[in-house]
């Protein structure tokens, strides 16, 4: 057996070096260098080789072939949608999460409701029963999933081998380890070598593999920038954990557009698609409430409405308190200096707080008009109607500005019955408005929404 060599790895982007490094060169962190002792002789040919797995050998490209049809559809509707339709077989797939946001249950869930392919479920997290439990939550009718409660890469191959699944399902990468490498597991050498094994064997033998993985408290794939690379697609499956939404979204495809997303409700019994989430994310509110704005914004490709709720109030403190839920806070401050300065309204020695329904986060900018209205409702206690709504932009001077895909945004807004949407004026040139029995409003600054809103 050759001398365990050790390396230190950063773990933020996974570079590898021989010696300990303050800085990363590849991603400029600081103090990210751990070491880790990695027994590379053989590596990933190992695990693949003894399973007859075939190893490939170059081909013309006009000889290699493919049909888009192939692709396997996994019966979940916003899961498919997110994946560009359905599975691309021998595709490697990583979906990333928070703790306790659904991961598991979502691919638990499509490899029991994808009945006509044999399906491998690899946890390295629960035991055969709990996977049992969660499936008895989730009513399904599979006949065809096997699970196993597994850590070694080795073995896992070794139980591929046995059953031949059509899809394998690993729960969670950060979890299995291969002998090839002796490193613990989670550390950045073993989930580099296991994705790669699996990344071998989904592309040797066409089977597609779907690894869950850990996100770090700071947001980012636990371990991997490395892992990025490797995969075909990433994706990101989030919400707020005390609400019911988790919106499943693209980072990265390989077979399809990243602009997609998908959207489940968490109930009792596994996770629910919701194909009309603006439904769900209107509240049923009473037109005598100030402070609500509805505005018209766009998650990937997909029109979302979504209910803004302000509040305005004295401050009590020497110093305003700001606080904005699910809306970025540095935002909140300039659209407050812009309504203080070009507006007028006094909001210095106010406490404002900002919420945005449902517990979803957007970065559309889009929300911008919306959001300095529903401050501005508040504020003067003049409630907006719930039939209208908004899709603009602000900027500094207080100039309302165009977004993109207004048209679509209008369009889904007479679909769902509002009466008014308030659009930048430079936005409703290109437009055709003959096409929507929608009342059209064009505004090109914010004193003129107010005006039409409040007086
Ligand atoms: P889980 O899939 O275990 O999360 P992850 O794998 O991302 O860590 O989901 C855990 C949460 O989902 C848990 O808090 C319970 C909840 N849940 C339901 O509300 N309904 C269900 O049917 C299931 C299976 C889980
Ligand atoms: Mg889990």
């Amino acid at each position: 057996m050759a001398k365990p060599k050790s390396f230190y790895f950063c773990r933020q982007c996974g570079y590898q070096s021989s010696s300990w490094l303050g800085k990363c060169p590849e991603c400029g962190q600081w103090n990210t260098f751990e070491q880790e002792v990695v027994q590379s002789d053989k590596r990933h040919a190992v695990a693949a080789a003894n399973h007859g797995i075939p190893t490939s050998s170059p081909r013309l490209i006009q000889e290699v072939t493919y049909s888009e049809n192939r692709r396997i559809p996994t019966h979940c509707g916003e899961f498919d949608r997110v994946l560009g339709g359905g599975i691309v077989p021998g595709s490697l797939i990583l979906i990333g999460g928070e703790p306790g946001i659904g991961k598991s249950t979502l691919l638990l869930q499509t490899a029991l409701s994808i009945n006509d392919q044999k399906i491998l479920y690899v946890s390295g997290e629960e035991s055969e029963q709990q996977i049992k439990m969660r499936a008895d939550r989730i009513s399904h009718n599979s006949q065809q999933c096997y699970v196993v409660s597994e850590t070694s890469t080795q073995r896992i191959f070794e139980h591929i081998d046995s059953v031949r699944p059509d899809i394998l399902v690993v729960d969670s990468i950060q979890t299995v380890n291969t002998e090839t490498i002796d490193s613990s597991a989670g550390s950045i050498s073993q989930i580099r070598e296991c994705t790669t094994e699996f990344q071998h064997y989904a592309k040797t033998t066409g089977v597609p593999v779907l690894l869950i993985g850990h996100i770090t408290k700071d947001g980012t794939l636990a371990g991997p920038k490395v892992m990025e690379h490797i995969v075909d697609a990433v994706l990101q499956f989030e919400g707020d954990r005390n609400y019911g939404f988790r919106i499943l979204r693209a980072l990265k495809n390989r077979f399809g557009s990243t602009a997609e997303l998908g959207i489940f409700e968490m109930a009792g019994s596994g996770l629910r698609e919701v194909a009309n989430p603006s439904q769900f994310l209107l509240s049923q509110r009473d037109e005598t409430l100030s402070g609500a704005a509805v505005a018209a914004t766009l998650e990937g490709a997909r029109p979302i409405f979504i209910e803004v709720q302000s509040l305005v109030s004295s401050a009590v403190y020497g110093t305003p308190q700001r606080n904005a839920n699910g809306f970025d806070f540095r935002r909140l401050s300039m659209l407050l200096a812009v309504l203080e300065k070009r507006c007028g309204f006094k909001l210095g020695a106010k406490d404002v707080f900002l919420n945005i329904a449902g517990g979803i986060r957007v970065n559309d900018p889009a929300i911008d008009l919306a959001v300095a209205c529903s401050i501005l409702s508040s504020n003067v206690d003049i409630p907006i109607s719930p039939r209208i709504c908004m899709a603009a932009e602000l900027g500094l001077s207080g100039e309302v500005r165009p977004v993109s895909r207004v048209e679509q945004r209008i369009a889904e807004a007479n679909r769902l019955g509002f009466e008014k949407i308030f659009v930048s004026k430079y936005n409703s040139r290109e437009l055709d408005k003959k096409r929507f029995d929608i009342e059209i409003v064009e505004v090109s600054v914010i004193e003129q929404a107010f005006r039409e809103l409040f007086t």
